[in-house]
């Protein structure tokens, strides 16, 4: 009698974490794909924007940033953050251009919903975290700017802000970037508190995101999302299943 119990409960667990597999999965997929995180800057929703300037042109045919956004961020200490990327002298332009780039995904991209965290900070709900950067996007970056000048490891805090533009704290000296960030791992990882983490995946893989793209193909980070957030989502209902399993045995356990 009890085997049979037992029986007919595993079948209605396993019946329930199925039925919740079809119906969760779909659902918090698209909760993760084409979407914008809830920032400072970015639009609510990703979607056309024809006339994105210059380096964020890529993501014309879907963007998370606004004409306006896109231009503003090519200009030095940009109204965006006030940020200044000349805070030990002139970056390189070679080297800039990969902080420009950066800035383009992070203000446009519609593909970053799977490393999306919410987190306290005044000036913005939502941060990326971990986002799988891939390999060559992260070793150009590094290379081209070897020999620019900077005074921290992470830009994200720990600067003098009384100017109202970031400045270097008195005891930060400027050093080159090889100084501070010896490897690309350190530079793309450190600089921004893990928004990215250098993938061991190459551009064209499908399985890492590129800062860089030729839009003529279309936006290759559309299918890396959409890999990642089957993954995840796949990896939810897994758990929602064993958690279902978990309580029916609780249950016998209590009751057998
Ligand atoms: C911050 O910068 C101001 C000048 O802009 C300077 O007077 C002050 O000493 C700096 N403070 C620190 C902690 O670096
Ligand atoms: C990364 O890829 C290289 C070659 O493609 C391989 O030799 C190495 O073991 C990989 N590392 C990791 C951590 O997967």
């Amino acid at each position: 009698m009890a085997w049979q119990m037992t029986q007919l409960l595993l079948l209605l667990a396993l019946g329930a974490s199925a039925w919740g597999t079809h119906l969760r999965t779909p659902q918090d997929r698209t909760d993760l794909l084409n979407v914008c995180m809830d920032a400072k800057h970015h639009k609510t929703k990703p979607g056309p924007e024809d006339k994105l300037h210059d380096q964020c042109s890529p993501w014309k045919k879907n963007a998370c940033c606004s004409v306006s956004t896109s231009q503003e961020l090519h200009k030095d200490t940009s109204l965006l953050y006030k940020f200044n990327w000349n805070h030990c002298g002139k970056m390189e332009p070679n080297c800039k251009r990969h902080f420009i780039q950066d800035t383009c995904l992070y203000e446009c991209s519609p593909n970053l919903g799977p490393w999306i965290q919410q987190v306290d900070q005044s000036w913005r709900k939502e941060r990326i975290l971990d986002v799988p950067l891939c390999k060559e996007d992260c070793q150009s970056w590094w290379e081209d700017c070897r020999t620019s000048y900077t005074c921290k490891t992470n830009w994200q805090k720990g600067w003098n802000w009384t100017s109202g533009i970031n400045e270097c704290p008195v005891r930060a000296a400027c050093h080159t970037f090889e100084f501070y960030f010896p490897t690309p791992v350190d530079l793309c990882e450190g600089l921004w508190s893990h928004s990215y983490k250098v993938s061991n995946y190459s551009q064209g893989s499908g399985h890492c995101i590129q800062m860089w793209f030729d839009p003529a193909h279309g936006n290759p980070n559309n299918e890396v999302a959409r890999v990642y957030a089957e993954a995840m989502s796949g990896a939810g209902s897994h758990g929602t299943g064993l958690l279902i399993l978990n309580l029916v045995l609780i249950q016998l356990w209590l009751f057998g």
